[in-house]
This record gives C-alpha cells, structure tokens and sequence, in this order.
C-alpha cells in the first residue's frame, strides 16, 4: 500500500516526498487547513520535515494512506488526500482532503475524491467509502456530491474538529451488492 499511485484524468496521487516541502509553506497560510488537518499552523522548515516524515510513517504502517495530489502535466503538487483504512476489514474507509488556496474552483477535490473513493470499491474492494464534513463546511460538501456521495445525516458531537468537540455530517459513496442470480 505503502507505494501506491492512483491516476485520474489530471491528477496522480502518489505518495509525499522530502522534495514537497514548499507545498506545505503554502498550505499553512490557510488557516481552514491548519485548523482541521494536521498542516503545521506555524511553519518552520523542521516542522514542514516532521509532516512529510509522518506521512512516510503513516504510509508504511498501513493504517492511513495520505498522498500529494501532483498535476499529471506540471508534477506540480496542488493538494493532499488520505485513505483511512482502520474499518477496512468491516468494509469501510474513509477520506481526507485539502487543496491549496492557489488550485481551488478547478475541481481538484472532486476529481481527487471520485478517483481515491472508485478505486476504494473496485480495485481495493471495500464496499463503503465515507467523508466527514463539518455542517458549515460548504465547499466541502460539494465536493462530495460532485464526486458522487450521498448525504446521509448530522452525527451529533462526533469528533474533535479544530480543537473542539464538533457535529458531522456524514456522506457516503457505496458499491452495491451483485445482483443474485436468476432462479430459472
Ligand atoms: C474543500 C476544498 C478541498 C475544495 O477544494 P476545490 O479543489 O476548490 O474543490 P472543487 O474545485 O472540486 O469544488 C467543488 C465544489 O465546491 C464549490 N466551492 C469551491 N469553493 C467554494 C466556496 N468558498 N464556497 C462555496 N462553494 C465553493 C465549487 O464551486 C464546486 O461546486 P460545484 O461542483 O457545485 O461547482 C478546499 O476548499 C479546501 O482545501 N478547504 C480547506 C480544507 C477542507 O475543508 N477540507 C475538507 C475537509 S472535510
């Protein structure tokens, strides 16, 4: 899992390399992703190193899967998305996304998520893939409908958001079972 590239029509999400540093300068200017991601709110060149460790960590030890969103034509790296495998074996993963202030209104976010969440049910075979977005998170929500997720309701006080005990709303997209076979 660890070296895993998934391509779709602009985009190839591979994994975060020592070379990305200066994209984390420009994601920590935004405080939208500092306060909700794990972007230092402060950058220093170490922490930009810490970050880029951790997600080599995280990518070896198999639990969550975060990858640069590179432009296929430039190699520029526009964002961040991550595949949180802890359900896995109940059929169930999660996403993670931001893209930076520069590289937004392009559907970089929808195009990632559809191609990360496709490859979720068919090539990983999980049959649910599911987005928490905070209730006044509307860009974020619509990424999730242009990428196909339902909305399925408000989860009260589900999660610390920011620093604080924060409600979610919940979207899904799933992979319907086979149909059964014909009995004649
Ligand atoms: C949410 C975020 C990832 C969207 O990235 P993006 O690449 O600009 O998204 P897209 O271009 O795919 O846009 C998706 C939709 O959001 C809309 N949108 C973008 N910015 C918006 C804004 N500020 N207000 C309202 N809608 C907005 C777009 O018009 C588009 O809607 P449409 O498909 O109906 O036209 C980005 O704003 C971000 O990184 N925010 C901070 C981190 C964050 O919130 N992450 C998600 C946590 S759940």
């Amino acid at each position: 899992m660890a070296a895993v590239e998934v391509r779709t029509d602009r985009f190839v999400l591979r994994p975060w390399r020592e070379s990305d540093l200066d994209v984390l300068a420009q994601a920590a200017t935004d405080p939208h992703i500092t306060s909700i991601t794990t972007v230092p709110a402060t950058y220093t060149t170490d922490a930009g190193y810490a970050f880029l460790r951790r997600m080599t960590e995280l990518s070896a030890g198999g639990v969550t899967v975060p990858r640069a969103i590179a432009e296929q034509a430039t190699g520029s790296v526009v964002g961040h998305i991550s595949l949180r495998l802890r359900d896995l074996d109940l059929g169930r993963v999660g996403l993670g996304y931001w893209v930076l202030p520069s590289a937004r209104g392009r559907g970089v976010a929808g195009e990632s998520v559809a191609g990360l969440a496709d490859w979720a049910l068919h090539r990983l075979g999980c049959w649910r893939v599911e987005l928490c977005i905070a209730p006044w998170n509307e860009p974020s929500k619509r990424v999730a409908r242009s990428a196909g997720f339902v909305r399925e309701g408000l989860l009260r006080s589900w999660q610390v958001m920011g620093g604080r005990r924060s409600d979610v709303e919940m979207f899904s997209r799933i992979r319907p079972p086979a149909p059964e076979p014909d009995d004649d």
